[in-house]
């Protein structure tokens, strides 16, 4: 199984879009895909019980699924993320996530534990995670392989990258993970319409190099109303065309870095 987690502490930068249009495009290659949910706002999960509940129907929520504050125990976890049919399952966020935050440090690795007592039925995992430094982000990078970082071409945001990847190289030479891959800075939202986008865009490639993604998501209405289905399935029109086509090389793109394509269960 290989772990992606999408990064950004700036909130509405499109963690979440991304998030659920990768976990959707894995589903469609036949991948088995494990969604997680770190964001006590839960958007994700939405989508992904959506999902279930085009797939399976409604089952009611009797079933006592595993949530996501509980990945903190680690290997002793015992129940199940929630089938969400096409082989793909959530482990969907619960109040208990804001809780996270005060915990020690050690506690940080157990989520990785948790994920490697399930990587056996799965081949990609896709981790959202919420608008926040430290803790749970931490503990998102730590269970992971790559990580993604969406970001709009908004100031305050692009001047959050550095904290941003201040973070990620914590990770990765405190060797609390050394191993993670930054795949790329994923330009979201982009008005080419607009010369400060424009603009930000290009002195972003400049100063981060091929940390940009050669791919961007343009602001586009279709990828905004998509929650419960990847852009390239929903039906809203002529922005939906190219929507849907950006969307699809980003995560073509992504799935490439990360070496997924090709792979099957
Ligand atoms: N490329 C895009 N074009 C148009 N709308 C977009 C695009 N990307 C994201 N959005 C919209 O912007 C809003 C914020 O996106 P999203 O929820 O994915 O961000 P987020 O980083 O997950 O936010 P949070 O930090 O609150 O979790 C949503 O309404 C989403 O539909
Ligand atoms: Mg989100």
């Amino acid at each position: 199984m290989k772990t992606i987690a999408i990064a950004n502490q700036k909130g509405g930068v499109g963690k979440t879009t991304v998030a659920r249009n990768l976990a959707f495009f894995g589903i469609e290659l036949g991948l088995r895909v494990l969604c997680i949910d770190l964001d006590p706002q839960r958007n994700f999960s939405k989508t992904l019980r959506a999902l279930r509940e085009r797939n399976l129907g409604d089952q009611g929520d009797n079933e006592p699924a595993l949530m996501a504050s509980s990945l903190f125990e680690g290997d002793s976890i015992e129940s199940l993320p929630l089938a969400c049919g096409e082989g793909a399952a959530l482990v969907a966020a619960d109040r208990e996530l804001v809780d996270v935050a005060s915990l020690s440090l050690e506690h940080l690795h157990a989520p990785r534990a948790a994920l490697s007592k399930l990587a056996s039925n799965f081949d990609l995992c896709i981790i959202d995670t919420a608008p926040t430094l430290g803790n749970p982000l931490y503990a998102a990078l730590i269970a992971a392989d790559f990580v993604v970082c969406p970001c709009t071409m908004d100031q305050d945001a692009i001047d959050g990258l550095e904290d941003l990847f201040g973070d990620i190289a914590r990770v990765q030479q405190l060797e609390w993970n050394a191993d993670l891959v930054t795949l790329g800075l994923l330009a979201n939202r982009v008005n080419t319409r607009r010369a400060f986008d424009r603009n930000a865009l290009e002195q972003l490639r400049d100063e981060l190099g091929d940390v940009v993604l050669d791919g961007v998501l343009y602001d586009r209405a279709a990828t905004q109303y998509a929650k419960d289905r990847p852009v390239w399935r929903v039906q809203s029109g002529e922005s939906q065309i190219l929507a849907a086509r950006e969307m699809k090389a980003v995560c073509t793109q992504i799935f490439d870095k990360a070496a997924l394509k090709g792979m099957k269960p």
